[in-house]
């Protein structure tokens, strides 16, 4: 049986996992209700709970799915996605490996995001049950350097039957059609859904989003996670990045030095550091700005977005956005 059968899925689609408190039920409800796949965020294991748990009342009978980021993951995140009844679960930031057989003997599939070949072949060899191939156009944290294009089909040849959902410029059908066509499962968008009346994107980020012309891939935002992320680009990235996104040495190695630290640390570490970092201080953790915090957050915090930002015109519901997805 294959991955949309196991877990019931109508539309090849699904809405990327998004944390920072930028997606909770209402959006991911919502684009399981239209019959793609809905995914919960990572946040704290009682608050991922409680929006799975609404998801999926909001969406009866539908598959709402988890996704978490393996630096911050704890046991209670896992027991949490078991418990509120997530369908599958996604790991980004590595394979996730030491939660795989928890998951499994709780019947929950398990995939890994995965941006170069090579990792795709470590999380195979640890017995993942699907992939997602995230292309270097995707928004958000990159786990590789790839366009999706290239990258796709060298990982398809890896294996033939193994599920395989494609992440980086999904805006409009033509981008699924496109995927599906070089061998994706799942079409997954997560720009597309930040760009909804449903996400708790803060309404000048979306706004800022609707009106960039470029994206960024950057280390800038990088203290407490140095991992390469997508942006849009604000006062901070104006201050600090070059014009191809890079950063100076000392902003990569505060990133780095702090890694260890933030992994120990709540996810409200986070947002309390969110409220004291300035655009003209580098030194930027990963928060992203979402609605009730003060307009100026849109120039200290990361604006993720994917190269799709730069084609999408619109905020429109997470329904609309599934059925233009779908064709349906
Ligand atoms: C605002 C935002 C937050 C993201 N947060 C996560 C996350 O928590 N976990 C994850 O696996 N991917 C995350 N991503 C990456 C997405 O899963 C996906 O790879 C990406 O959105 C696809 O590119 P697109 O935005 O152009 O559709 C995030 C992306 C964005 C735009």
């Amino acid at each position: 049986m294959d991955l949309l059968d196991r877990v019931g899925l109508e539309h090849p689609v699904a809405q990327a996992g998004m944390g920072g408190g930028v997606v909770d039920a209402a959006l991911a409800g919502a684009v399981s209700a239209a019959g793609a796949l809905g995914t919960i965020g990572l946040l704290s294991p009682r608050a991922m709970h409680r929006e799975i748990g609404r998801a999926r009342e909001l969406a009866p009978g539908r598959p709402v799915a988890a996704n978490l980021l393996v630096p911050f993951t704890h046991a209670a995140h896992v027991a949490a996605c078991i418990d509120a009844g997530a369908a599958l679960v996604v790991f980004h930031g590595g394979s996730g490996q030491r939660w795989f057989e928890t998951l499994r003997t709780a019947g929950i599939p398990v995939l890994c995001t995965v941006g170069s070949v090579a990792q795709a072949r470590k999380a195979l060899a640890v017995g993942v049950d699907g992939l997602v191939v995230q292309g270097v156009e995707a928004g958000g944290h990159l786990m590789g350097t790839e366009p999706l294009a290239e990258l796709l089909p060298r990982i398809r040849e890896l294996d033939r039957g193994l599920p395989l959902l494609a992440a980086g410029g999904i805006a409009e059908r033509s981008d699924v059609v496109r995927v599906l066509n070089a061998g994706a499962t799942v079409a997954v968008a997560g720009t597309r859904f930040l760009l909804t009346s449903e996400a708790k994107a803060h309404p000048e980020y979306q706004q800022r989003l609707l009106h960039a012309e470029r994206t960024l891939r950057t280390m800038l935002f990088g203290v407490g996670w140095p991992l390469a992320h997508r942006v849009v680009p604000n006062a901070a990235t104006e201050r600090w990045c070059g014009p191809e996104g890079e950063v100076r040495a000392s902003i990569r190695l505060a990133g780095r030095a702090s890694a260890l630290v933030s992994r120990a640390l709540p996810a409200s570490a986070g947002n309390a550091m969110a409220r004291v970092q300035r655009a003209n201080v580098p030194l930027f953790g990963p928060t992203l700005p979402i609605v009730g915090m003060p307009d100026d957050a849109v120039d200290r915090t990361a604006l993720y977005a994917g190269e799709t930002a730069l084609r999408i015109t619109d905020i429109v519901s997470a329904r609309e956005v599934v059925s233009q997805l779908c064709g349906s």
